[in-house]
């Protein structure tokens, strides 16, 4: 249900593009400003307005709230199917996520060594719980890797507010296992 005094997507964006322009690149700050505005706006249903449905990508559907031609800023809800699980990746870039439907189990990592290493990672597991709507985290690297796998039958839903468009940028897939890393590139998880 929408009201006229609830936290709007378009008020969202607005109040992000004023905090992103007033950090004077500081990720850390636009990341904890913009948190407590991410966890309000993910209860406004029109959310999952069909007129923003976007194309699919890696197979998951989106809606698309927003996209800066210079790609300051994205911000868009993926639709994750259950038995369909990301595997365990970055962003390359400060977000939040914010889970707006559904049972979203979310793994999260850091990295723990220095980055030099291309083909190889040692992560720490943060965090793996299930999220429900209102849960919101950070992506500040290197606290930018997780994994993200649907609970239950019906698809989950999370809000993706990121500072750069992952569609023009390389990022990496995790094995936290052997430690093999793996470039990819494109939006949907
Ligand atoms: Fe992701």
């Amino acid at each position: 249900m929408t009201s006229a005094s609830q936290y709007t997507i378009d008020t969202f964006i607005r109040d992000a593009e004023q905090a992103i322009a007033s950090a004077n690149g500081d990720r850390e700050r636009v990341v904890n400003e913009l948190k407590p505005l991410v966890e309000r706006v993910v209860w406004d249903d029109a959310l999952f307005d069909e007129r923003f449905r976007a194309e699919p990508e890696n197979g998951r559907p989106r809606y698309l709230y927003h996209s800066a031609p210079d790609g300051s800023l994205q911000v868009y809800v993926v639709e994750f199917a259950p038995g369909m699980p990301t595997p365990v990746h970055d962003h390359v870039t400060w977000g939040l996520i914010g889970v707006c439907g559904g049972e979203q189990r979310t793994a999260r990592y850091t990295r723990t060594d220095d980055g030099s290493d291309h083909d190889r990672a040692a992560l720490d597991l943060i965090s793996d719980e299930v999220l429900t709507r209102g849960s919101v985290y950070p992506l500040l690297p290197p606290e930018d890797i997780h994994r993200i796998e649907t609970v239950g039958d019906s698809p989950s839903y999370s809000l993706h507010v990121l500072g750069v468009d992952l569609g023009r940028q390389k990022r990496n897939i995790y094995d936290p296992e052997t430690g093999a890393v793996t470039q990819v590139e494109g939006r949907g998880m």
